[in-house]
């Protein structure tokens, strides 16, 4: 390329505008080196959370500040570093890609691409740990999220901006209701994220292929930290979710995060706080798990209409050991949630399922979100419910039963049958309205449980051709007249007669 006179002056100029001379930085060394943690030496000017950058390329972030030493948690695998290397501070935090360009990817904890589906289209880059909004900034949570499960929507209605924790034993359909939940909102205007800590690939590829099967994943951001990535990767995990979910929220949208699961977390902070020598205390965690937990969840909210009345909606999990709800971790988290969904192993054992234990699960927010309709057909279920199984404890030590006691029986019976849900079967809010209407009417109590299954097919069907007035009304309402009440409840009937006397 020629070099003229005009581009001899720019170069000129540019040269002689560079700041020339020495500059100053700060290099630390690596101490010690132990699993997924390096201490630090000779960085004194290090702030909390701040990246670090090893000169070999890896990178860690600031956990521990102590006067001689800095523990640092790597993101990286730890087997290419040893003592003696250097390192140096960034000046900035840990930050993760945000921004619809996400969608329908599955991510690492620093947003980089696992599905081979090329690079993410950022629309920003933000730090994994944010403030949560303060009390101005939020409203009260009034929008209800339909999660499509029959038991939680009549009985433990959740609401937009709610933080309800999934807790039960392994293998109760912990992952299945909340995978469930994000299945049900695809054709709704929340935005899904999946955040998998320590979880089993193969679960987390069944959670995935269940999303696409069943058309959910284009709404959902899955965000991957395996159980053999570096303990800082799994650490960041639910954090970098909150961020890339808190995006949507703070545009004005609605989004769901669904952590799963939190113990697996609260197990890797252990890890790394003993790595790092900080003092155990209870059940061997550090004494800050409680506020790592706190912090994390309090990001979950409704906003203000002046905010742009957004909602971040969270289901964190939580795995206990024999039903153990008393463990250090679960009443944590029991405490930090407005409520908590109860996953019992003897009603998945019997085949109860979902599995939710209905005397111990409780939704202290989302009550009051409920569609009209449905809290009207539900209102005295979860009562009714809790004496049926009482009753039941009661009369199975034999003697004669009085015809009310055993009506009241049979009605419970029925109700526990109709509370039975298939995974990744998610009932529109009609559905439950007019089965839950069904069941308080007595219209099931002569049916075989064969033919409450048959009579639960076909309703949808029923609904649409019989009454698609109060079906319209409800979807976009919520409400029924007592003229829709009506329409349901003749379509029900006649249902009902179909069956009992079935054309030969
Ligand atoms: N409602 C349901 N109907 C049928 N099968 C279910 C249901 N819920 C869960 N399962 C099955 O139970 C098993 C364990 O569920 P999972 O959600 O992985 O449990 P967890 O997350 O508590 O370990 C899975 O094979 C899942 O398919
Ligand atoms: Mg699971």
């Amino acid at each position: 390329m020629p070099h003229d006179a005009a581009w001899l002056k720019d170069a000129t100029v540019r040269v002689q505008s560079t700041a020339l001379g020495p500059t100053t930085e700060h290099r630390g060394r690596v101490e010690e080196i132990a699993d997924g943690v390096a201490m630090i030496s000779g960085l004194p000017h290090v702030r909390l959370d701040e990246l670090l950058r090893f000169d070999a390329g890896q990178f860690g972030y600031a956990q521990v500040l102590e006067p001689d030493r800095i523990g640092c948690v790597l993101l990286d695998a730890a087997h290419a570093l040893q003592a003696g290397d250097a390192v140096r501070g960034t000046g900035d935090v840990v930050r993760v890609p945000v921004g619809p360009g996400l969608l329908g990817r599955i991510v690492d904890p620093l947003g980089r691409p696992l599905d081979g589906k090329g690079p993410v289209v950022a629309q920003a880059t933000l730090p994994i740990e944010r403030e949560a909004p303060g009390i101005i900034d939020r409203d009260l949570v009034t929008e209800p999220v339909q999660t499509g499960v029959l038991v939680v929507d009549t009985l433990f209605a959740l609401g937009r901006g709610q933080r309800e924790l999934i807790v039960g034993d392994p293998a109760t359909g912990k992952t299945t209701l909340a995978i469930d939940t994000i299945i049900a909102q695809k054709d709704s205007d929340m935005i899904c994220i999946y955040v998998a800590v320590g979880q089993k690939t193969s679960a987390v590829r069944r959670a995935v292929d269940a999303l696409e099967t069943h058309g959910a994943f284009d709404r959902c951001i899955v965000l991957v930290a395996g159980p053999a990535t570096p303990p800082g990767l799994q650490w960041i995990a639910p954090f970098a979710g909150m961020t890339m979910a808190e995006h949507f929220r703070d545009n004005g949208q609605h989004a769901l995060i669904v952590i799963d699961d939190l113990s697996k977390h609260a197990a890797t902070h252990r890890e790394i706080a003993l790595l790092t020598r900080q003092s155990p205390g209870r059940e061997a965690y550090p004494g800050d798990v409680f506020y790592v937990h706190a912090r994390l969840l309090e990001r979950a909210a409704k906003l203000s209409v002046v905010g742009g009345g957004g909602s971040l909606t969270a289901l964190p999990i939580a795995q206990t050991e024999a039903g153990n709800l008393s463990a250090y971790i679960p009443t944590n988290l029991i405490s930090i949630t407005d409520g908590q969904i109860v996953l019992a192993a003897t009603l998945f054992q019997e085949g109860q399922k979902p599995a939710v234990d209905v005397g111990v699960s409780v939704s202290r927010v989302g009550g009051k979100t409920q569609a009209h309709a449905l809290r009207d057909a539900a209102k005295s279920l979860r009562l009714d419910y809790a004496q049926f199984l009482e009753m039941e404890v009661f009369t199975r030590f034999g003697g004669t039963i009085e015809p009310r006691v055993q009506a009241q029986l049979t009605r419970g019976a029925r109700l526990r049958t109709v509370l039975r849900q298939n995974q990744h079967a998610p009932m529109r809010l009609v559905d439950e309205v007019a089965l839950v209407m069904a069941v308080q009417e007595g219209l099931l109590d002569g049916l075989t449980p064969e033919q409450v299954g048959t009579f639960r097919d076909h309703l949808g069907g029923a609904l649409d051709t019989g009454a698609a007035d109060a079906r319209y009304k409800v979807e976009t309402t919520g409400t029924l007249g007592e003229a829709d009440k009506a329409a349901l409840l003749s379509v029900l009937r006649n249902l009902v007669t179909s069956l009992e006397a079935p054309d030969v």
